[in-house]
């Protein structure tokens, strides 16, 4: 029996690969950046699956591209704004993410950097290195204090809520904006601008779509207190990131921690680079050993169930089986 045909837009943990190369004709990209457009639409027409990063957009050029035999996306991140996902249902695609796997790593590392940005680390360490340190001083490098703050959650799925339980252990006062999510016992849910008036820390961890696209803006700076840190872990777009240079230049707010960023890779020009109470990180924040060993486990099964005809076990387009 032929084995059906899939394109792997870079190498993922053998946890998942092997499973992937056991049942299936594989085009693996196996090179440390990631196909340019032209490269995947020499790969993937005749496909019968795809499954890419967020790094590749998998637009309705490259599904066309695909043609009639691709019926399952299985995106290797729990977000999956890389992908169009209407034109996936129109064609009756199966698109599947690793949601659950990642929620402790994101929080832990939200939550590091939070405190990184706020405690001064990554500054304290650059000038221990360059030779600025001379002697203990009462004034020197002082930050902001966590134990009784408040922190306000934007976007309360399963890694807001991680973050929630963190905060809960540093005795903060939790305040959540989120339209659509239950709260939990021990936080406050209220509207957008009480949480920014109120917060001294404000973690993003909201989706990217339309309307949280700049959601973070001028008038949102201008609206958080002078003493605030926020951290985005979520997707770069959902700060606009004028807005935030001049936030952070003008000490409008106290300091920002970051892993993601529009564009990424940041351009080594951008001028948030000046700046010394922001913390850049390359999207790491599910980069834990196993996270990515149980992301790839996910991603090689939601591909495989697509391709055997089977639901997807996390589809984020489930209207697909209704037709
Ligand atoms: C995701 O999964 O969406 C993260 O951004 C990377 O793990």
């Amino acid at each position: 029996m032929t084995k059906p045909k899939v394109f792997i837009t870079r190498r993922i943990p053998d946890a998942g690969l092997n499973l992937i190369l056991e049942e299936c004709d594989v085009d693996l990209w196996d090179k440390d950046l990631p196909p340019t457009k032209e490269e995947l639409f020499q790969h993937v027409p005749g496909v019968d699956g795809i499954l890419s990063l967020l790094s590749d957009p998998i637009d309705d050029e490259v599904i066309q591209a695909a043609g009639e035999n691709l019926r399952v996306i299985s995106n290797y991140a729990v977000g999956y704004n890389n992908i169009d996902i209407q034109a996936a249902t129109q064609h009756g695609i199966a698109v599947g993410n690793t949601p659950g796997v990642l929620t402790e790593a994101t929080a832990d590392f939200a939550f590091a950097l939070m405190m990184s940005a706020g405690r001064r680390i990554v500054e304290a360490e650059r000038h221990v290195r360059a030779g600025h340190w001379k002697t203990w001083g009462p004034s020197i490098l002082l930050g902001c204090d966590f134990a009784g703050a408040t922190l306000g959650i934007i976007g309360f799925g399963r890694i807001g809520k991680a973050m929630a339980r963190r905060a809960t252990g540093f005795g903060m006062r939790i305040l959540v904006y989120d339209p659509t999510s239950q709260p939990m016992t021990g936080v406050i849910k209220v509207d957008f601008d009480t949480l920014l008036r109120e917060s001294d820390l404000i973690s993003l961890h909201t989706p990217l779509t339309p309307e949280t696209r700049h959601l973070i803006n001028g008038e949102a700076f201008a609206k958080m207190k002078s003493n605030a840190v926020l951290v985005n872990t979520a997707r770069g777009e959902i700060v606009d990131q004028a807005a935030l240079y001049d936030a952070l230049k003008n000490h409008k707010i106290f300091a920002a921690g970051i892993d993601v960023t529009d564009p990424e890779p940041l351009p080594m020009d951008s001028t948030l680079l000046e700046l010394d109470n922001l913390i850049i990180c390359p999207h790491i924040a599910s980069a834990s050993t196993s996270t990515r060993e149980n992301m790839a486990l996910i991603a090689a099964q939601n591909l495989l169930a697509g391709l055997r005809g089977e639901r997807l076990p996390f589809v984020v387009n489930p209207e697909i089986y209704e037709k």
